[in-house]
């Protein structure tokens, strides 16, 4: 019998037989769609694995009549919180995503640094089918096979002793600034006031939720939301000097940090800079988290960003790529810090489910191979090199730095038109920093021959600089 019929099982047998009439009725009404759909657009069936052409070359043409339509009913029916391009993508399969026209683009975004496997594995499609086909959901009433072996991997790979799983990278900083405050009261009993305090860096990201926002140093996410969560303290990224006297005991719950900062325009921290943080928690009897959301999880070369500098935090959040492109989260941390952690303390519906992790299972187990890291290690040597060959003697480039495959291009005016003229000729990029860095996070299994591609893209769209008056 098919689970769809079990959720029945009181129902009499000719009400079960009308309600699977009704049940197969609609489902061959799916995929009637499905094939129309395929019909209409020869690259929607790139993510059944069957190999897709398309036009290359995109954006010159102009938008087609199906884009502008999405578009249209989007800015009618959608909150306006997105300044998004103009691009309406509808499949992708490896290092290319195509458009409702067909279109071909090589994608350095990874949907902001989550696809690191690509658009449509083979091996992750497999994961969700095979898991959907079995069990999605079931909350965090009941155990359930696939989080607990997920745990059990990244508890085996990383610094940590135990894990708790949220939906996105916001969530696993909320749950960190929550452990970190009870860690505080649980280790502090007699205590009258435990340490509440945070510190977080300038050109930090640590999310939008309200206690994540709280974390984050720009500005304008901040301000339309005040009151935050009071006693965050912004010290500047990297400067040892002025965080020395501000990480003290009974005020400092934890110390956020990014080993090396993304949104913030690709700024690797130092090992000193790290070291420090490290003893001075130590000392200060405060938690040290890293967030390691956009570069965790093999995108610096090495499977946590922190271990190039062999320094170690008490409690790690993850989330982008760990489940491929399903939404999730995770918070690694110590037995010491899991120990002041009780039933009830936290918890969410969705996390941990069984699709997310079983999916996630099949992407730590490619990302965390040594021979796949060292390949991401190689090709980010060689497109650091070759972005330096092409763009280096250009006026506007000011640095090209990064690890891995995180590579920033800071210029000396917005990068908004350039990625404009990236996107025209068929290579997607995003900004970072203050808009005036070029963000490169390709899916890590990207080829010599894309980043080649990509660069070639960058150097010829680079005279757009000099034109309008953007210099
Ligand atoms: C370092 C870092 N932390 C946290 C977040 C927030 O993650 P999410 O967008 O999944 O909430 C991001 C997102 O870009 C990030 O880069």
């Amino acid at each position: 019998m098919s689970s769809s019929l079990q959720i029945c099982s009181n129902a009499t047998i000719s009400q079960s037989l009308n309600l699977r009439r009704l049940f197969d009725r609609d489902r061959e009404e799916r995929q009637r769609q499905v094939v129309r759909f395929n019909c209409r657009k020869p690259f929607a069936i790139s993510c059944l694995n069957v190999d897709v052409k398309a036009p290359v070359g995109a954006g010159k043409i102009g938008l087609g009549r199906e884009s502008k339509e999405v578009m249209e009913a989007e800015g009618k029916v959608m909150v306006g919180t997105y300044a998004r391009a103009p691009l309406v993508l509808a499949s992708g399969k490896g290092c290319k995503l195509y458009d409702v026209e067909g279109r071909e683009y090589l994608d350095l975004t990874s949907g902001i640094a989550v696809n690191a496997l690509g658009h449509c594995d083979p091996d992750w499609v497999k994961a969700v089918v095979d898991q959907a086909n079995v069990l999605t959901h079931v909350s965090n009433v009941y155990y359930s096979i696939p989080q607990v072996e997920l745990s059990k991997r990244l508890v085996a790979c990383s610094f940590a002793d135990r894990v708790f799983f949220t939906n996105s990278g916001t969530e696993a900083n909320e749950a960190a600034i929550k452990f970190a405050r009870k860690y505080q009261r649980f280790s502090n009993p007699d205590a009258a006031q435990p340490a509440t305090e945070f510190i977080s860096f300038s050109n930090s990201f640590h999310g939008r939720t309200m206690g994540a926002l709280a974390l984050t140093s720009k500005e304008q996410y901040r301000s339309p939301f005040e009151p935050l969560m009071p006693g965050v303290t912004f010290l500047e990224y990297g400067n040892i000097h002025a965080t020395r006297e501000l990480i003290q005991r009974g005020k400092t719950a934890a110390v956020f940090v990014e080993p090396l900062q993304g949104e913030g325009g690709i700024y690797s921290a130092t090992k000193e800079f790290l070291e420090f943080l490290r003893a001075a928690c130590d000392d200060a009897g405060a938690l040290l988290v890293f967030d390691e959301v956009q570069c965790g999880l093999g995108r610096t070369g090495c499977l946590w960003a922190h271990e190039a500098y062999s320094v170690f935090p008490d409690i790690m959040t993850l989330a982008k790529p760990l489940a491929g492109g399903l939404p999730i989260g995770a918070v690694l941390v110590t037995e010491k810090v899991a120990s002041a952690i009780n039933y009830g303390d936290h918890g969410s519906t969705f996390a941990g489910g069984s699709l997310v992790c079983n999916a996630a299972l099949t992407v730590l187990e490619k990302i965390s191979k040594p021979a796949f890291l060292a390949s991401v290690s190689k090709k980010g040597l060689y497109f650091k090199e070759i972005l330096k060959q092409r763009l280096g003697g250009n006026s506007h480039v000011k640095e090209i730095r990064g690890q891995g495959l995180i590579i920033g291009i800071e210029l000396d005016v917005p990068a908004s038109q350039l990625v404009d003229a990236c996107r025209n000729s068929g290579l997607l990029v995003l900004t970072a920093g203050k808009g005036n860095v070029v963000r490169l996070v390709p899916p890590l299994i990207i080829t010599e021959q894309e980043l080649d591609d990509a660069a070639e893209i960058l150097q010829n769209s680079m005279s757009v600089l000099d034109e309008n008056g953007s210099n």
